[in-house]
């Protein structure tokens, strides 16, 4: 099976974190999101000891909610003394909800409104990563006002192309994140942060791109980023105490996907960033990952019932189920691959290609297309794998549907973390 926590039970049915997800879905009905809570925990443990072990005492993975953000995960978090990457005030306002203490929260955007630099001024978020001479000059006149010092990491682009979907390759000169260290811009702006006062500036960010298998982009990245702490040694006799390296690295969503080890890859990246330390004369920055595909992906699972069974002889078979592109919008954005199994039927070879479908009235609401499982009748279950990032948290209304619950499997048993949606609850804010 794809990910270790799937297999098929003596049913026949598909299991994820060893329960079975037919029962489940009688259970708590359909579309149903499932994540396996044990895995998350024992995924954050892994980057949390590797990113510790091999980047220095004091290092610390930020987990990265846009990936995925409710309150019961970022309970598991804050138990667990992870660090979180959060965008918006509803990032950070859920983590609150949660008890969450924001000081160890890295707050990004490339477009923060005032209100927000308000908010996460009053709530004491830890970081503020700031991205433009804009953001710092506001946050140098509202931190003023307000009689706060917030410590700062620098957004830099670093001018590196990983080769992913042109929608999440952030490091290249051109994109709209960040500040390019190639240009100077840089550089002119942490001279003009060191001479604020009301500002704390801790060090510099970049974030090369999303799904990344090699770790080659890693070490270019690692690589800018410490030649340019050299540099502002050199210049302003500034010595970055923190570097963060953003997320990025990839997650097989397929059996053909090369598997990988995050522990291995941050060794590696350690090992490229002891020799760099060493090359540069410099002393060891305190460094942050934000991984978020990477924590969730493979611990999350979507469950559809099947409606209707469509096949245009000749051309093309269509299997339509009850949720779509409102819930997992990736197949339609990005022509992003999944794994389907008909988890009622587990057990049985995958005999059938078709392209499954979702209920909006849109030809583009596809889940996948060509994929091959056991031929499916009315009210089986189709399970889509590696859900746990970016469906929940891309999910919408379109078509006005209710968004699916979340439930959390956690040793053997489970429980509701989202309620499902109501019909109630899409007409609560109309007037
Ligand atoms: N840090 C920063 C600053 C980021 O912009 C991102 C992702 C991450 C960390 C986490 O990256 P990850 O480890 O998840 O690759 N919606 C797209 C992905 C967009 C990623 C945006 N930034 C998708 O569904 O593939």
């Amino acid at each position: 099976m794809l990910a270790k926590n799937v297999d098929v039970n003596a049913h026949g049915h598909l299991t994820f974190g060893g329960m079975d997800t037919v029962e489940l879905a009688k259970e708590y009905g359909t579309p149903l999101y499932l994540i396996d809570g044990n895995g998350i925990e024992a995924r954050a443990k892994e980057y949390m000891t590797a990113v510790e072990e091999y980047l220095g005492k004091g290092s610390h993975p930020c987990f990265a909610g846009k990936a995925l953000c409710y309150t019961d995960l970022y309970r598991t978090l804050e138990k667990m003394g992870m660090w979180i990457d959060v965008v918006s005030p509803g990032e950070f306002y859920t983590a609150k909800n949660a008890g969450f203490d924001l000081s160890r929260a890295m707050f990004h955007g490339n477009n923060k409104t005032d209100e927000d630099i308000k908010m996460a001024l009053e709530l004491g978020v830890g970081r503020f990563v700031c991205d433009s001479d804009d953001e710092i000059e506001a946050l140098h006149t509202i931190a003023c006002e307000m009689g706060k010092k917030p410590k700062v990491l620098l957004r830099l682009t670093p001018g590196i192309d990983p080769h992913t979907h042109k929608a999440i390759n952030t490091g290249t000169i051109d994109s709209k994140f960040g500040v390019p260290i190639e240009t100077g811009d840089a550089e002119r702006l942490v001279k003009k942060v060191l001479e604020k006062e009301s500002i704390v500036l801790m060090g510099f960010h970049c974030h090369v791109g999303s799904q990344i298998f090699e770790c080659e982009p890693f070490f270019e990245a690692a690589e800018k980023m410490l030649t340019f702490m050299a540099d502002m040694k050199a210049k302003f006799g500034y010595e970055a105490p923190e570097i963060n390296l953003g997320g990025g690295m990839a997650v097989p969503y397929l059996e053909s996907d090369e598997k990988i080890s995050y522990t291995e890859n941050i060794k590696a990246i350690g090992e490229r960033i002891d020799a760099l330390l060493e090359k540069l004369s410099l002393s060891r920055p305190v460094f942050y990952l934000e991984p978020g595909r990477s924590m969730v992906a493979d611990n999350g699972m979507t469950l559809y019932s099947v409606g209707t069974v469509k096949c245009i002889e000749g051309y093309k078979n269509y299997v339509s189920v009850d949720g779509g592109m409102a819930d997992n919008p990736r197949y339609a954005l990005y022509e992003a691959p999944y794994t389907l199994i008909n988890a009622s039927h587990a057990d049985k070879d995958a005999d059938f290609v078709a392209t499954v479908g979702g209920r909006c009235c849109e030809s583009g609401d596809l889940i996948q297309e060509n994929v091959r499982l056991f031929r499916p009748v009315r009210n089986d279950i189709i399970a889509v794998l590696t859900t746990g990032a970016y469906n929940f948290s891309m999910s919408s209304h379109y078509n006005r549907l209710p968004r699916p619950a979340l439930v959390t499997l956690y040793n053997g048993e489970s429980r509701i973390s989202v309620k499902r949606e109501t019909l109630e609850d899409l007409i609560k804010s109309d007037l």
